[in-house]
């Protein structure tokens, strides 16, 4: 009898693999989304506090060696940090990664897209919630959709396939938009998700009544533009895909996270732009990495470490129990 080495992989103890680590490499962002950060000045977290590229890039390292297949940088903003094009080349290096993304709200995309794909980022995910200007500035505090539209032209020129663009829906603010974006999908060939709302805001003022069913919206958008479902060969993806009936290019997809929870597969962990391990979007609790490693921790101490970190991943979120409690991290702090 022959006897298989399996392949590498972080197992947590409900049997699910985790191979997607999301590094957030900021807090900071220089929009202001009123259901993320608030308007007046946030606190940001000391300079010294931030993992450096070199930390991010010894962590990761670590997790790719533990079988993390798929890493997707986030921040805040990760393109307000200084030459992140420099981090994605030496994260494009790590042997074993198969899948290198971002997600950014395309406010720098013009005139970098390219200069990222050739870094070696294989995509990229734009936040965009409203695709009207006067809608755009109420939403982000900044009126600059022009710009944020000729970014996603730029990755699209950039040939970055597929372009993924997430718009959170707010019953009330952007819910109207349906049709809308799944007519921008159509005319871009872009992948429009549309995520139902979290209570991860900053103003906490999220209520379940702002979320809109991704199925509603799903609804409204067949009624004009009939849908196909798609088969998902990905168990652990967030998004439920449609394809357009009449061939049309784009794809329509809808990540519910509120009213159809996709924990059971969840293959996700983030480190946070400070160094902490979150093994949950919702965790309210962290294991703090940077201080092992800060401490001169050995690269075993650190693998013993994940791996203890990952076997204490939550179940699933409680959004929908009367118990839950609203993490203290908002998720400009933990990257979505
Ligand atoms: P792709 O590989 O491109 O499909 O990435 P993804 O599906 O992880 O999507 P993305 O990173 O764009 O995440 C989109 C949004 O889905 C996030 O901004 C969150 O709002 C939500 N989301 C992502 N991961 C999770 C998760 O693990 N749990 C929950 N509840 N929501 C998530
Ligand atoms: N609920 C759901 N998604 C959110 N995002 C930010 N805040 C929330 C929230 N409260 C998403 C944004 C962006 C990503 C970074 O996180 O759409 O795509
Ligand atoms: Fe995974 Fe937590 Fe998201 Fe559920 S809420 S899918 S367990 S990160």
């Amino acid at each position: 009898m022959s006897t298989m080495i399996p392949p590498l992989s972080l197992k947590d103890s409900y049997d699910r693999v985790i191979r997607d680590l999301r590094i957030s490499i900021t807090d900071r962002c220089n929009f202001r989304c009123f259901y993320c950060m608030p308007k007046e000045a946030m606190e940001w977290q000391p300079k010294a506090e931030i993992l450096s590229y070199e930390e991010i890039l010894a962590l990761a390292e670590i997790f790719v060696s533990l079988g993390t297949t798929k890493l997707r940088v986030t921040g805040g903003e990760p393109m307000v940090r200084r030459d992140v094009e420099s981090l994605i080349a030496r994260l494009a290096k790590i042997e074993g990664i198969e899948d290198l993304a971002m997600t950014t709200n395309a406010h720098f995309l013009h005139n970098r897209a390219r200069g990222l794909r050739e870094a070696g980022l294989q995509r990229i995910t734009i936040s965009l919630d409203s695709l009207t200007p006067e809608r755009f500035a109420l939403l982000t505090g900044r009126n600059e959709l022009s710009q944020v539209l000729d970014g996603i032209d730029a990755v699209i020129e950039a040939g970055l396939q597929p372009v993924k663009v997430n718009c959170v829906v707010i019953r009330g603010i952007n819910d109207d938009q349906a049709v809308r974006f799944a007519e921008f999908a159509r005319e871009k060939g872009v992948h429009v998700r549309f995520i139902e709302f979290m209570p991860l805001d900053n103003g906490k003022i999220w209520r379940r009544e702002m979320v809109v069913p991704g199925e509603e919206l799903r609804r409204r958008i067949h009624d004009i533009y009939p849908l196909e479902r798609m088969k998902s060969e990905n168990l652990s993806e967030t998004a439920r895909r449609w394809r357009f009936v009449d061939g049309a290019p784009g794809e329509i997809g809808f990540i519910n996270p509120v009213t159809q929870p996709f924990c059971g597969h969840c293959s996700r962990i983030r480190l946070t732009a400070d160094g902490m391990i979150r093994t949950c979007l919702f965790s309210t609790v962290e294991h703090n990495i940077k201080r092992l490693l800060r401490g001169g921790a050995t690269r075993d101490e650190l693998a013993d470490f994940i791996v203890a970190a990952v076997e204490k991943k939550e179940d699933r979120h409680h959004i929908n129990d009367p118990e839950f409690v609203q993490p203290l991290r908002t998720m400009s702090c933990i990257g979505g």
